[in-house]
């Protein structure tokens, strides 16, 4: 399945990024997941709030968090987990330790969770409530006034702009989280699935090859994991690149307006023997100008000016990079024959 081709997923792993993971336990599967949240926050279709189901200690929402800082993104960013691992419920103890038990570990990652947020997202915490996302939905769709774990009030509900589903990864369990989602995205919002790649043994892989065959939202990248846009947007790839190249060639047009002016103001001076402001505006179009070819007659403007100024050798330099440029520049060649026979 290949992804859409209007777009390049740009690589945005950097030193912060190095530090944050170095002491920030996590389980992020890709940094190419870092890549698509950069694109999904940078192109976000409105100000609604960027949901993430999973959040563990913290790595993925303190990037969240740090690429909304760093893109200027205000869009308030809802997380959920309850701390409650999958397959953790079938032993008292953590694997074979004699010591530590789940219920201790549970503690611990959700302290970690705590301190990580309040050192790396302390200018913008996120709001973490803390329940499975199924409830978590639940509590969305009945627009419920909650509490998160630091004991702020959030009202919940609403539309989604972007959301990072990363909890359970069974068929059954994502697909819930993907149509909770798909209920609330805006049009032009994301979702990126951890864990979801063609390689992956979670059923999550099943779900985004359905999402894929549904043709209700673009897929924008599976290098590894699936990252999805929802189709109708104003922010989608091709209308982007559209206006892109719509943009330019405003610029472009502006550009050639002013290099023409100037051109002419050029040519008036050099009638009215203004010689000095005739080369300023002359070297004000060249610098101005969208077309590659305008460097010749700018040379040949200079020349002639140079041989009004009876300045030969001067003349003779800028009519050879001229014919340089224009090899069969008649007018040029004229010029330059008569001075070599001089
Ligand atoms: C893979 S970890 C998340 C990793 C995290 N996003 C990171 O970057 O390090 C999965 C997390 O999802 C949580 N989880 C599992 N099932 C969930 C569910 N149904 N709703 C919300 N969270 C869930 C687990 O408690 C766990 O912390």
């Amino acid at each position: 399945m290949n992804a859409n081709p209007n777009i390049i997923i740009e690589p945005c792993w950097n030193d912060y990024m190095n530090w944050l993971s170095f002491a920030n336990a996590g389980m992020l599967s890709s940094r190419i997941n870092v890549d698509c949240m950069n694109y999904a926050i940078q192109h976000l279709p409105s100000q609604t709030p960027i949901i993430e189901i999973g959040s563990f200690c913290g790595l993925s929402t303190n990037l969240i968090s740090y690429l909304k800082e760093k893109h200027g993104v205000k869009n308030p960013l809802v997380t959920c987990d309850k701390w409650i691992f999958e397959g953790s419920e079938t032993t008292i103890s953590l694997g074979d330790s004699k010591t530590i038990t789940h219920k201790e570990y549970r503690e611990f990652i959700k302290e970690s969770y705590i301190r990580n947020i309040n050192m790396f997202s302390r200018y913008d915490l996120p709001y973490t409530i803390e329940v499975f996302s199924d409830e978590f939905f639940n509590l969305w769709k009945n627009n419920t006034q909650s509490q998160d774990i630091l004991g702020r009030e959030i009202q919940l509900g609403g539309k989604i702009s972007f959301c990072y589903i990363d909890g359970n990864h069974s068929y059954k369990c994502a697909k819930r989280d993907f149509e909770n989602c798909d209920h609330y995205l805006e049009k032009g919002g994301f979702i990126l699935f951890d864990d979801s790649a063609d390689d992956s043994n979670w059923g999550v892989n099943l779900l985004v090859k359905e999402i894929v065959n549904e043709g209700k939202y673009i897929l924008l990248d599976n290098t590894l994991n699936y990252f999805f846009q929802k189709k109708g947007g104003k922010n989608e790839p091709a209308i982007l690149s559209f206006q892109k190249t719509k943009e330019n060639q405003k610029k472009e047009k502006i550009r050639h307006d002013i290099c023409l002016h100037y051109y002419q103001l050029g040519s008036l001076h050099q009638k009215n023997n203004q010689l000095n402001e005739a080369k300023k505006y002359f070297s004000l179009a060249f610098k101005h100008s969208p077309a590659p070819n305008i460097e010749a007659g700018y040379f040949f403007h200079l020349a002639e000016i140079a041989l009004a100024e009876k300045k030969t050798a001067k003349a003779k330099k800028h009519l050879k990079k001229c014919l340089s440029l224009i090899p069969d520049h008649q007018k040029a060649k004229e010029h330059l024959n008569q001075l070599n026979q001089i």
